[in-house]
């Protein structure tokens, strides 16, 4: 892939509403990028916000990474796909200003496209340039068109990393029936908060920069409902990620007692094929 590269950057980025909280994963990944023993050594992420001023204030998360461990949760299940599917194409949906492009590196032969609403999109444009395989697509998720003008293709993978939250619950079935109605098979990968996690998200974002989380699942069941031809083959609770460093598992070890803290943030992996997709049961019947 001809990567996305750097260009000149802006004085200042007065995002709003849902699109400023991409500030809160990119400062979690900056920071742990100076941090002495980084968990995913995203030297974008410090780059940018060297060079950006996005507003912040309010949107502080405790020193505890669980973004940064989600986002390398999220890579290391991207890149397992993309090891198994070389020729797919990657909807990286609400992908901010992440340079999981760059982290994952995919080959030229897979296309990878970015979405996110215009505002963050024109920002991103000023830092990562589209080359073979990589696009940039300006668009609201809840949108139905724009995946009309997307490559099809034969495999699909959908990624969302702390995305999904800020849609509501009929726009996340919405999109994702899209998303299977359009490719044969594929995988979703994304995060979802429980209610906790979501109120109290909800008193950082809502007041600092007018964002508002709405969609939490306290039972899993429920996302499982989304996915008729699919079904999860990954659910990982970010407390106790593989990517957590072990200061925290002792600390974190109460969650195993504390439901609304052990589900708080939770990474899922799905699998899905249309009924005539080539290989499922009913194509071979
Ligand atoms: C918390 S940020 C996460 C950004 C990125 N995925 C990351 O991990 O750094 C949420 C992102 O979702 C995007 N978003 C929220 N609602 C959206 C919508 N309806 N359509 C497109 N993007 C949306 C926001 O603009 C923002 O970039």
């Amino acid at each position: 892939m001809e990567g996305p590269g750097t260009a000149a950057p802006p004085p200042s980025a007065p995002l709003e509403g849902d699109a400023a909280t991409l500030a809160i994963p990119l400062y979690a990944k900056a920071r742990d990028f100076r941090s002495p023993h980084p968990i995913l050594g995203d030297a974008k992420a410090d780059e940018i916000v060297r060079t950006v001023s996005l507003r912040f204030e309010g949107m502080r998360t405790s020193g505890v990474p669980l973004l940064v461990v989600r986002a390398a949760q999220i890579d290391a299940w991207v890149r397992a796909f993309l090891a198994d599917h070389p020729d797919a194409v990657v909807l990286h949906l609400g992908c901010g200003l992440d340079a999981r492009v760059l982290r994952v590196a995919p080959p030229p032969s897979v296309t990878w496209i970015d979405v996110d609403l215009p505002e963050v999109i024109a920002l991103r444009r000023r830092f990562y340039t589209e080359g073979a395989g990589y696009r940039m697509l300006a668009a609201s998720l809840t949108d139905p068109a724009w995946i009309e003008g997307v490559r099809p293709g034969s495999s699909v993978l959908a990624v969302a990393d702390g995305v999904f939250e800020y849609l509501d619950p009929e726009s996340v079935r919405e999109l994702l029936a899209r998303i299977m109605a359009r490719y044969p098979r594929g995988e979703a990968i994304f995060d979802v908060m429980n209610s906790y996690a979501l109120g109290q998200a909800n008193q950082r974002v809502h007041g600092a920069v007018g964002a508002t989380l709405r969609w939490a699942v306290d039972d899993l069941a429920a996302v499982d409902a989304l996915f008729a031809t699919g079904r999860r083959t990954g659910a990982v609770r970010l407390v106790f990620a593989r990517f957590l460093p072990w200061r925290y598992r002792l600390p974190f070890a109460i969650a195993y007692f504390a439901p609304r803290l052990r589900d708080a943030i939770r990474v899922l992996r799905y699998d899905f094929a249309a009924p005539s997709a080539p290989g499922t049961a009913a194509a071979t019947a």
